[in-house]
């Protein structure tokens, strides 16, 4: 099968500082692989790489087959990627449908209604909060909200940098059912996180990242048994 997303030999400095040294990985079409690491291993780095973000210094990215490499966001955009960066950056003084609509600036006009459509039936929460100024809902609904923007310019793959962070576990678990839901309708999703546990109950597969390389790759059950990870994330 063709790979959805493929990387190889990634590297990138920021004036000098090797953040990203050597990073390999894939996306094959209908999985979500985690990308686990550390603070400062190079996650964002990465994906910012492949999201058109920043330019690789090393290595070769290609999307379904064709060179993507170097290419700008706003192509990588067109091409269907989208990143859901750090932080959930929603904008706060805008209300939880025109975030929406500003996701789908690649769409044509007529065809965004249906797009809101679609997310509104995915985030039922979404749609009972429409007209909320994005700012003054919970964490947990922003994530929502940034993650139902990024799907309004139809991805293939989707990659969530760090969707869990700051929110309660009871909340993590309600994000992750939903990036489980997202998947299903046959999207591929690159989930970069910290928590180990929660990520790889969802994921096909992982790739844990040292000061900027892969030091380990497999299945959920494989890195959960691996000695190094239980020691590294796990504490034991
Ligand atoms: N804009 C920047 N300018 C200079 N150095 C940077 C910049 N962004 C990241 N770095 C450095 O690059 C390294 C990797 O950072 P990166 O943000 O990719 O890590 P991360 O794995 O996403 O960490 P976290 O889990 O904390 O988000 C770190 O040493 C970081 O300090
Ligand atoms: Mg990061």
């Amino acid at each position: 099968m063709q790979s959805l997303l493929d990387v190889s030999g990634l590297a990138f400095a920021y004036d000098g500082a090797a953040a990203v040294r050597d990073v390999s990985l894939s996306v094959q079409p209908g999985e979500i692989v985690a990308l686990l690491g550390a603070n400062g291993a190079g996650k964002s780095t990465t994906v910012r790489m492949i999201a058109g973000v920043l330019t690789p210094q090393k290595g070769d990215i290609r999307f379904a087959g064709e060179v993507l490499t170097g290419s700008p966001s706003h192509v990588v955009v067109r091409r269907g990627i989208t990143l859901v960066p750090e932080g959930r950056l929603v904008f706060p003084q805008m209300t939880v449908m025109e975030n929406l609509q500003l996701g789908a600036h690649i769409k044509q006009r007529g065809e965004i209604a249906a797009l809101v459509d679609k997310a509104f039936a995915l985030f039922p929460r979404l749609a009972e909060r429409r007209g909320q100024l994005a700012g003054s809902m919970s964490g947990g609904e922003q994530q929502m909200l940034a993650i139902a923007r990024g799907l309004m310019a139809e991805p293939r793959l989707i990659i969530l940098d760090e969707p869990s962070l700051g929110l309660m576990p009871i909340v993590v678990q309600e994000v992750f059912k939903l990036i489980e839901a997202v998947n299903k309708s046959g999207i591929g999703v690159l989930l970069v996180e910290q928590n180990l546990h929660q990520s790889l109950r969802i994921a096909h597969r992982g790739y844990v990242l040292e000061k900027g390389s892969v030091v380990l790759a497999g299945t959920g059950q494989e890195l959960l048994a691996d000695a190094y990870v239980q020691k590294a994330f796990l504490g034991r």
